[in-house]
């Protein structure tokens, strides 16, 4: 039998991404992160994803023509947005609203290389502006919708907070995108090919994915890593000792420890840089502060405890995007977003060669047991 969460079990070929945990390195396509995140772009990625190979000027340029031409969302879809309570779970609201997006698409169901291609490239465009105008509806505010010419980053953080971002807030959110988008086969990317798997349309992997990213295990911990520094803030204990406290109270730290890495993740090395830039520009490093006292109270306890857990993604990306001014519960939302061309991209993978997904589960319940009449149970 595999072993409890099928740790090691591969389950399919890709051409994807693939990380290497123990010195912690991961590509994109043969690409190695570091150079993407620091070199490309958002949309540049999402083209090597879906294309195998990076844009030419041309080709990118025609690339951002059509994300932005998907990019506005519907009468339809913002009435199905109005109708949402306001205090639902952003990601309980993305989640609805993708799969309500497949019910306006008279071809939801066609999924040939062409028409699954053409729903990547829209789901990628239209997340934003659905999770923008989620939280402007929730907030009382009407939605606004994406200005031509600019870029994924730049029109999120537009749309989001109602005034154009400057170039490193801009640049700050394009490379937690980048960072973001696709990450082998972790949880949400699996659940889109089990769904897949049983040639169900893009819309609903897409839902299955979203909601298996909204969990505090995947997605979600970014989250959790916010309301740890908010809690030892407010407490103003010493960072050290809370770390103490929780690990010997058989708590996990958030922003620690990964399935696959055995060594610090690449993305939390950029997403540091990133936070020193965007945190000092803003006159405000006090989460970056208190979070380097608390990797350091880590490094100091996973030593004497001899275990290998250092920094994951989520534990820089909580204080970048409170300093982009993206409110604590939509975090897992921006993920959603960076990962849909990741998602996406397997989608094409899996409608391309598929097979039924559908492993085997070993039975430890009884056997032989007889039904007894229900008026004598
Ligand atoms: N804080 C404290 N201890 C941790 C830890 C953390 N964040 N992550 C793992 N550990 C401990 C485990 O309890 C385990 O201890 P044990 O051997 O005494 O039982 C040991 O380190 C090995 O754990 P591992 O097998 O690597 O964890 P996993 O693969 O089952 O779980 C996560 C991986 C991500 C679910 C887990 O590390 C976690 O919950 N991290 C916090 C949430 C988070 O940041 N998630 C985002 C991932 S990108």
């Amino acid at each position: 039998m595999a072993g409890k969460g099928l740790e090691g079990v591969v389950v399919g070929q890709s051409r994807l991404s693939d990380i290497n945990g123990e010195v912690g390195e991961l590509i994109y396509a043969g690409y190695d992160i570091d150079d993407l995140a620091r070199n490309t772009t958002f949309e540049e990625v999402c083209y090597l994803l879906w294309n195998g190979e990076l844009p030419n000027r041309e080709q990118l340029d025609g690339f951002k023509r059509e994300l932005a031409a998907n990019a506005r969302l519907s009468d339809e879809m913002l009435a199905v947005l109005r109708t949402l309570p306001r205090d639902a779970d952003p990601m309980a609201a993305l989640r609805t609203a993708v799969s309500a997006l497949g019910t306006f698409d008279p071809k939801a169901d066609e999924i040939t290389d062409a028409e699954v291609r053409r729903k990547a490239l829209y789901l990628t465009a239209v997340t934003p502006t659905l999770v923008a105008a989620y939280d402007r509806l929730r907030n009382g505010n009407e939605p606004l919708q994406p200005k031509e010419g600019k870029s994924v980053a730049s029109n999120f953080l537009y749309m989001l907070n109602g005034e154009e971002p400057n170039d490193t807030r801009c640049r700050t959110m394009d490379v937690a995108l980048v960072l973001h988008a696709e990450h082998a086969m972790n949880a949400s990317t699996f659940a889109a090919r089990v769904t897949a798997g049983t040639l169900s349309d893009v819309y609903s992997c897409i839902t299955s994915a979203i909601g298996t990213l909204k969990g505090p295990s995947h997605g979600g911990a970014n989250v959790e890593v916010m309301n740890m520094l908010r809690e030892i803030d407010e407490s103003g204990q010493d960072p050290a000792a809370w770390v103490h406290g929780a690990l010997e109270g058989g708590k996990k730290v958030m922003g620690f420890g990964h399935r696959v890495y055995r060594a610090t993740d690449p993305r939390a090395t950029v997403l540091r840089e990133l936070a020193d830039k965007i945190m000092a520009e803003a006159g405000e490093t006090r989460w970056l502060d208190l979070s380097d006292k608390i990797r350091a109270a880590m490094a100091d306890e996973m030593e004497k405890r001899g275990k290998k857990i250092y920094p994951n993604v989520d534990f820089f990306s909580a204080s970048v995007y409170t300093t982009l001014g993206i409110p604590m519960d939509l975090f897992t939302a921006v993920f959603a977003i960076a990962r849909t061309p990741g998602w996406t991209a397997h989608l094409l993978e899996q409608y391309a060669d598929n097979r039924l997904i559908r492993p085997s589960s070993e039975y430890v319940g009884p056997r032989g047991k007889k039904v007894v009449p229900i008026d004598q149970r």
